[in-house]
C-alpha cells in the first residue's frame, strides 16, 4: 500500500451527517481505570487506534485479561493491586504521550524495575516533567539523558502523598500525579493550571476519594488512597479533536454544511469551537446531554464566506492545544492578521507543531512571523494554491498529516503528503470519512 497520498483536486461542496471515532483521552483513561477495577468493565465505541492499542497491550502484559467481542471491549480487572509484576518487564507506549505518562502513576509501587520505551517521536519528548513529581512519592527513575525514554521506574511499596504545583497546564502530568496519589498513603494535594479534566470526572463518577475545587485559573485536587474501584461500563463519545478536522473542512468550503454526531464537548476541550466562533464560523451545539459527568452534543457547522482574524486570548489555549494546526488554516483565510501567543507547548507534542504549522502555511504561500511560543498569520481571503507541495519527515505526526489533507482539499494545488499510516495513531478512519464526503 502506498505510504503517501496525492491530492490535486479541491473537495466539492457537501451536506452530510457523520460520526467520528471515540475520544482518545477518554479511551485511554477508561482502559486504565477498568484495569484496576474489581470485576468486568465493558466499553462501546472505544477508539481502535494505535495509541489505545498500545495501552491495551501494556495492560495485558501486566496480567489483565482484555477481550474484544462484537464491538465491545471487556476488561477483567483484578482490583487495585491486581497487576502481575514480572522481572525484566518492558512496557511500550509507542507514540502515546498520554498512556506513557499516565501509566507511570500506576506503576509507582512496582516491586521490580520496569522499563518504559516509546517510538522515535515519543523518545524525543520530555518525561522529566512527570518523573520529577512522581519521584517525590518515594519511587525512583532513571531516564535517558535525565529527561527522555527509555526510562526505568524503581517502585516503592510505601508511598507517601505529596504536594504538587502543576504549572504547565498539562493534563498528563496532573493525571499521572493524581493516579499515583490513589496508590499512596496520606493526602496528595495538587494545584493545577487549567487543563482537560477527564481523569477528575472519572474519579467523581467512580466515587473515588478525590475532592476537587475549581478556581478561576487553576484547580485544587485532594487525593487519598483508594481501596476499591467498581467496574465501569462506558459508551465512549466521539473525539472533538477528530471532529475539528471536519469542522474546519466545512468552514473553508462555502456552500457546505455538516452535522457531527455525539461529540464530547467537555468545556475543557472546546477551545477550538470558541476560537472559530470568534472568527465568524457558524457552529451550533445541539441535543446537549450529560453522560457520566461528560458533556455531549451534535455539532452543526456551515461553510463561511467571511472569516475574521483573531488575537487569540491565552486562556483559550489549553482547551485547544491539540487543534491549533487546524485552526491555523482558518486564520490563513481570514481577512487580516491573526495572533496566537503562549503556545510554546505545541513544540513539545508528537512533532514540533508550532514550527510545522508555520512551515505548512509558508509552503501554502501564507506569510507568518513565529517565535518559540507565538505565531502571527497574515490571512488572505482569496488564498488559492497553484503549485506542488510535499509534506514529509514530520515524525509521523498524525495531526500534521490530517491538517495537510484538509488544506489540500480546501485551498487546491497538488499535494504529496507522506506517512499516511500516521492516522492510525488517533483516527484510523479519517480518510474513509473524507471519501464519504466526496460521494
Ligand atoms: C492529553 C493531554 C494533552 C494533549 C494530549 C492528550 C490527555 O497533553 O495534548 O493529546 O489525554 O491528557 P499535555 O498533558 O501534555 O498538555
Amino acid at each position: 500500500m502506498a505510504k503517501n497520498i496525492l491530492i490535486n483536486k479541491k473537495i466539492n461542496n457537501f451536506k452530510k451527517k457523520i460520526h467520528v471515532s471515540g475520544d482518545k483521552s477518554l479511551s485511554i483513561r477508561w482502559v486504565l481505570f477498568s484495569s484496576l477495577a474489581s470485576g468486568i468493565s465493558k466499553s462501546r465505541n472505544l477508539l481502535m487506534s494505535e495509541d489505545v492499542m498500545a495501552s491495551v497491550k501494556a495492560i495485558r502484559k501486566l496480567g489483565i485479561k482484555i477481550i474484544f467481542k462484537k464491538g465491545i471491549c471487556n476488561i477483567y480487572g483484578k482490583g487495585i493491586e491486581g497487576y502481575r509484576y514480572k522481572k525484566n518487564l518492558i512496557i511500550n507506549a509507542e507514540n502515546s504521550g498520554t498512556f506513557g505518562r499516565l501509566i507511570l502513576g500506576l506503576l509507582i509501587n512496582t516491586p521490580y524495575p520496569i522499563k518504559l520505551v516509546g517510538d522515535q517521536s515519543l523518545s524525543k519528548r520530555d518525561f522529566k516533567r512527570v518523573t520529577e513529581p512522581l519521584s517525590k512519592f518515594g519511587s525512583k527513575f532513571k531516564l535517558n539523558k535525565n529527561k527522555f525514554l527509555p526510562l526505568t521506574i524503581y517502585g516503592n511499596s510505601n508511598l507517601n502523598g505529596i504536594n504538587f504545583h502543576e504549572k504547565i497546564g498539562s493534563a498528563q502530568c496532573k493525571s499521572a500525579v493524581l493516579l499515583a496519589g490513589l496508590r499512596s498513603n496520606g493526602t496528595t494535594l495538587i494545584k493545577a493550571k487549567k487543563s482537560r479534566n477527564h481523569t477528575e470526572l472519572f474519579c467523581k463518577y467512580l466515587k473515588l476519594p478525590v475532592k476537587i475545587k475549581n478556581r478561576a485559573t487553576y484547580d485544587e485536587i485532594k487525593v487519598k488512597k483508594v481501596k476499591v474501584i467498581k467496574p465501569l461500563n462506558y459508551n465512549i463519545p466521539s473525539d472533538i479533536s477528530s471532529a475539528a478536522f471536519f469542522i474546519v473542512l466545512t468552514a473553508l468550503n462555502k456552500e457546505s454544511n455538516l452535522i457531527i454526531k455525539n461529540v464530547n464537548i467537555n468545556p475543557s476541550r472546546i477551545g477550538v469551537i470558541t476560537i472559530l466562533k470568534k472568527m465568524g464560523i457558524k457552529i451550533k451545539l445541539k441535543k446537549k446531554k450529560i453522560y457520566k459527568n461528560e458533556k455531549i452534543a451534535n455539532i452543526y457547522v456551515e461553510g463561511s464566506s467571511k472569516i475574521r482574524p483573531i488575537n487569540c486570548p491565552s486562556k483559550l489555549n489549553s482547551g485547544a492545544i491539540d487543534e491549533f494546526l487546524i485552526i491555523f488554516l482558518i486564520a490563513a483565510k481570514a481577512n487580516g492578521v491573526s495572533y496566537f501567543k503562549n503556545i510554546g507547548e505545541l513544540n513539545k507534542k508528537e512533532s514540533p507543531r508550532l514550527k510545522w504549522g508555520a512551515k505548512i502555511l509558508n509552503l501554502m504561500g501564507v506569510r507568518t512571523v513565529t517565535t518559540d511560543s507565538s505565531i502571527k498569520i497574515f490571512g488572505n481571503p482569496h488564498l488559492q494554491i497553484n503549485k506542488k507541495i510535499t509534506i514529509k519527515n514530520f515524525l509521523k505526526d498524525h495531526r500534521i498529516f490530517m491538517t495537510s489533507v484538509i488544506a489540500a482539499l480546501s485551498f487546491g494545488g497538488t499535494w504529496d503528503i507522506h506517512d499516511k499510516d500516521s492516522i492510525k495513531t488517533s483516527f484510523p478512519n479519517f480518510l474513509k470519512i473524507i471519501n464519504e464526503l466526496k460521494k
